[in-house]
């Protein structure tokens, strides 16, 4: 049988840095565990443009709608403040969102024992944390119509346009109730019903489903603005979070920094199984392309280890080979490597990205 393909887009600012690292794990479990993929490489974002005066271009889209999988590193950076809005780089990546159809955006927000006293907020409050934002991806305000600044009189109005369909809304519940089902089955869904009717129906919904087919699925609801009280008060009482696109967008940056750093996050995005059994998807660490630290060997590619973590779990069926890559950069991080982003109060010396993959890739040996 042919291996599966995986397409990595390694995108701008450290997103080279950090998926450099990655590419040698991929290797790892190429040579050691037999999992060997072929893995071809494109540009996202303001490389794209770069190359191509698009943030990505048709060649590129078709080659990630064929392959088995997706790795992309991040996107954007100041050089490109200044571009027309339908060429910035985030629209390379969210034209990959809306057509590899990828409704279903799972972020983790996990606490690593090591990292607990990292966070903002008091150690008790986030050791041993575990949730995941289950974030709608391809509609709402991200997507809704009419969108634009348009002439109204003498002045200018900028419109998008918040918009479900009860189709789009099942289908992303459905995905977070089959995922709570491996979890705590536990779901609170946050939306904004007290004033938009999007949010309603949203509401409604989610509860019909659940009613119908996940009976077993303890559901309750909460105001997205009560959630981010909520997410910082006492983040442990949550296990699966749904939400929607702009709602999820904030409340996962906001769970990602309970952790104590945007540097450890991954994120899957999945869409509906292709003829191969397997959703579609893009995998992508939740920091962004960091143009402030990019090509100094600074960024901690660890985020970017655990999505290609969840394309293992999620797109390979390869739960144990997942846990052990998860296993060994806890391992590391108990060990004491830091890279620039985790120094705490105590200080220290942070190592460099690379040494990071080294120190994985080590762990990894020892886990033989
Ligand atoms: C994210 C990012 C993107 C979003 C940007 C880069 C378009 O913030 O993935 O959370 O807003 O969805
Ligand atoms: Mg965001």
């Amino acid at each position: 049988m042919a291996n599966p393909t995986l397409l990595i887009l390694a995108g701008d600012g450290i997103g080279p840095e950090v998926m450099g690292q990655v590419k040698r794990v991929i290797g790892w479990f190429g040579d050691k565990r037999g999992l060997a993929f072929d893995v071809s490489e494109d540009l996202v974002g303001g490389a794209a443009y770069d190359a191509h005066g698009t943030p990505l271009h048709d060649d590129t889209m078709a080659k990630a709608l064929a392959a088995d999988a997706v790795l992309l590193g991040a996107v954007g950076g100041p050089k490109y403040d200044d571009l027309d809005f339908s060429v910035k780089p985030e629209r390379g990546l969210l034209r990959l969102r809306k057509e590899m159809d990828l409704f279903s955006n799972l972020r983790p927000a996990q606490c690593f024992d090591a990292l607990a006293d990292f966070s903002s907020l008091k150690k008790d409050i986030v050791a041993g944390l575990d949730i995941m934002i289950v974030r709608e991806l391809t509609s709402g305000v991200y997507f809704g119509e009419p969108r634009g600044i348009f002439e109204e009189g003498n002045e200018r109005v900028g419109i998008n346009t918040q918009r479900y369909t009860e189709g789009e809304i099942d289908r992303v519940a459905r995905s977070a109730f089959e995922l709570a089902r491996r979890r705590n089955k536990k779901v609170c869904s946050m939306e904004k019903a007290n004033v938009m009717e999007s949010g309603i129906l949203w509401r409604e919904v989610v509860q019909k489903v659940r009613d119908a087919d996940y009976p077993d699925i303890d559901l309750s609801h909460m105001y997205a603005d009560n959630g981010a009280m909520q997410l910082v008060r006492a983040p442990k009482q949550f296990d699966v979070i749904l939400t929607d696109n702009l709602f999820g967008d904030i409340l996962s940056d906001c769970a990602a920094m309970l952790t104590g750093s945007l540097g450890m996050l991954p994120s899957a995005s999945l869409g509906a199984p292709t003829d191969a059994g397997r959703p579609r998807a893009l995998y992508e660490p939740v920091h962004g392309s960091a143009p402030d630290i990019a090509g100094q060997g600074k960024a901690n590619p660890i985020a970017c280890f655990l999505s290609f973590a969840m394309a293992l779990r999620y797109s390979f069926d390869q739960g144990d080979e997942a846990a052990r890559l998860e296993a060994a950069i806890e391992q590391v991080l108990a060990d004491g490597a830091r890279t620039a982003d985790l120094m705490g109060e105590e200080g220290g010396t942070p190592i460099s990205t690379t040494d990071m993959g080294d120190a994985i890739l080590n762990a990894l040996d020892a886990s033989l």
